[in-house]
């Protein structure tokens, strides 16, 4: 197993039993953006509530961040939209990409899902670096979000 997917491993766990019993969303978001951020250390890691027709800035670890995205813009807008997570391995290539912070290269867009499977939020993270996350990122972040 390599060493990423042995922090996620550990991580799921502490995630599954941060959460036992908790039912309040922004209380469990913001665990799961705490946990993630420390472990990883990332450069922005939180979540983007879905609210009519956009997102709002939820929970968050990292400098301040765009408060409203629109349905479709941005990479977390679009995530929502196509209801699938978007890797992005350069932000300067993704068309329309947000940029709340100049030093962020690379990022990753995860849909939450509510129990009728409509997407109610989005897991957003970034990176300082290019190309931080790849398809090892998505399968467990994809998890990881279910347990909210
Ligand atoms: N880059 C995101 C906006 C949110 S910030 O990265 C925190 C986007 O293009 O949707």
């Amino acid at each position: 197993m390599s060493e990423k997917a042995e922090k996620y491993r550990l991580l799921e766990r502490q995630v599954a039993s941060l959460l036992e019993g908790e039912t309040d969303v922004i209380a469990k978001m913001a665990n799961v953006a705490a946990v993630l951020h420390e472990t990883f250390g990332f450069w922005w890691t939180g979540f983007y509530r879905v609210a009519g027709e956009e997102l709002i800035l939820g929970p968050f670890q990292g400098p301040v961040a765009c408060m409203h995205i629109p349905f479709g813009r941005g990479v977390c807008g679009s995530a929502w939209k196509q209801n699938g997570t978007i890797v992005v391995p350069d932000v300067e290539l993704f068309p329309g990409h947000i940029a709340c912070s100049s030093a962020s290269r690379s990022e990753i867009v995860v849909p939450v899902h509510g129990a009728d499977g409509a997407v109610t939020a989005v897991l957003d993270i970034d990176s300082d670096r290019l190309a931080t996350f790849d398809e090892e990122d998505r399968v467990w972040l994809e998890r990881i979000v279910t347990l909210l």
